[in-house]
């Protein structure tokens, strides 16, 4: 398995730019099944959890071409409606393909994805909604079966205990555009990334209105045509490199994204005194002299602070005199990168679903354990402000998100190496 190994090098400078966002791009792949036209993604990120995605939908009969990097053409002329375990189970977010499959077929039987290390991951608002559409929605062996022979438009309410749900929203919105009458959606999620799918489904022919709003209606039609569709830029993967920025006093310039995707985020360092220059689709952060403030903040679904910019928020508070308090909303137990931090000198108190953080700490690199996607960015933070080496094991959790990280982290002068862990200090190996 692949390590890295990370010195900490001072400040990064430099330019970065962003690549179309995961978070985008798998509903979007996923939305390419609702037409039996091609469909053509541009600007899809290069990532493990993307070929996740590709294997699935080949396995239920969809070609799907790279005809140049970055640029795919989805032809899904005849699909079966099974996605099984061996395949689900690898990739959560593959449950977003219930929504074209019960739009197209008007069936369908997905296993249903586990937890993961964040918490809980359950899909009931996604089955509710189904419900809500007139679909008979049962559970069975670990599948979740739905049949939708009847389906039709309805009022739907989406909320949960946490607020909106992403991937509820966009199963909900698919499963709709092609279904009889009317769908109301309330309390729908107002992700950049749902904006997008829904812009590339009008493309594609669907009724919708209301975008980007918690409100949306979709008006079914018979069928959806193809459609060329450029995915968004990534806001978390964007938020990463500004945080890495901060951590290292650098000055980096991080180009292809339009601020106000960021604004919670772009506020709360703001606030914390960060010096921040905008463009309209670049944000740069300028090197500083003394000490940033500490924060008080909680994850919210979108407009608020990103529960994905969490971690790395965590450990950039550790470099910040004083205390530090971060609530998390979304996912109570998302906290695994915390005992990682602490193991490389952070100060930092689990109260409940907040992490409460004492700053500056002298961070001294260690040999670390990725947990999941935005943890491992946020250990490499952490790594790039400590003295000496971090050995950051299970990278693999980074691979599923971040589109050649080490190269454009290295670009802005970040010392990062990717090696075998073969290669890594026998004593230092976890089991
Ligand atoms: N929830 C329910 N019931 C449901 C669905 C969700 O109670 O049926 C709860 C969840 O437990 C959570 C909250 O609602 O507390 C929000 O979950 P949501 O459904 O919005 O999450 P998701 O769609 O599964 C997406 C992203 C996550 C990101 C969350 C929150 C994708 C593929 N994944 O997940 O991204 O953290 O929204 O913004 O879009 C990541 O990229 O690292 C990542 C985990």
């Amino acid at each position: 398995m692949d390590v890295f190994r990370v010195t900490g090098n001072g400040p990064l400078r430099g330019k970065v730019a962003v690549s179309g966002a995961k978070n985008a791009a798998l509903p979007l792949l996923a939305a390419s099944l609702l037409s039996a036209d091609p469909v053509r993604l541009r600007n899809v990120p290069d990532l493990s959890d993307i070929r996740f995605m590709i294997e699935i939908m080949r396995h239920i009969g969809a070609k799907v071409i790279q005809t140049e990097p970055g640029i795919w053409e989805i032809h899904a002329q005849e699909l079966t409606h099974i996605a099984p375990y061996e395949l689900v189970r690898k990739m959560r977010a593959s449950v977003c393909l219930l929504g074209p499959l019960v739009a197209r077929l008007r069936k369908a039987e997905i296993s249903i994805p586990g937890g993961c290390v964040i918490g809980p991951r359950p899909i009931d608002l996604h089955l509710k909604g189904l419900r809500k559409l007139n679909c008979k929605v049962s559970i069975d062996r670990g599948y979740v079966h739905v049949d939708a022979a009847k389906i039709e438009g309805s009022p739907i309410f989406l909320g949960g205990r946490n607020g909106s749900t992403v991937t509820g929203t966009a199963n909900i919105i698919m499963a709709s555009t092609l279904a009889p009458g009317q769908t109301r959606i309330e309390c729908a999620a107002c992700e950049p990334e749902i904006i997008d799918l829904c812009h590339m489904l009008v493309k594609m022919g669907a009724q919708i209105e209301g975008i980007g709003s918690p409100e949306l209606t979709v008006t079914g039609v018979d069928t959806l045509n193809g459609c060329t569709h450029s995915v968004i830029a990534d806001r978390i993967e964007a938020g990463t490199f500004i945080a890495a920025a901060a951590i290292t006093r650098g000055d980096v310039t991080v180009t292809g994204i339009a601020p106000k995707l960021l604004s919670a985020f772009l506020d709360t360092l703001e606030e914390a005194g960060l010096p921040i220059e905008l463009g309209a689709d670049f944000i740069r952060i300028l090197p500083y002299t003394g000490s940033l403030q500490p924060v008080d903040l909680i994850t919210l679904p979108h407009p608020g602070f990103p529960t994905d910019l969490q971690a790395q928020l965590c450990a950039l508070m550790t470099q910040i005199e004083g205390l530090s308090i971060i609530t998390e909303r979304i996912y109570p137990n998302r906290f695994m990168h915390v005992p990682e931090l602490q193991r490389m000198g952070a100060e930092i108190a689990i109260e409940g679903p907040s992490a409460i953080i004492t700053g500056a700490s002298q961070l001294s690199g260690a040999p670390v354990m990725a947990s999941d996607l935005r943890a491992s960015a946020a250990l490499v933070l952490a790594a790039l402000a400590a003295t000496g080496d971090t050995w950051i094991q299970r990278i693999y959790h980074l691979d599923r998100g971040y589109d050649q990280f080490e190269q454009k982290l290295s670009a802005i002068g970040g010392h990062i190496e990717r090696l075998s862990d073969t290669v890594m200090p026998k004593e230092l190996l976890a089991e």
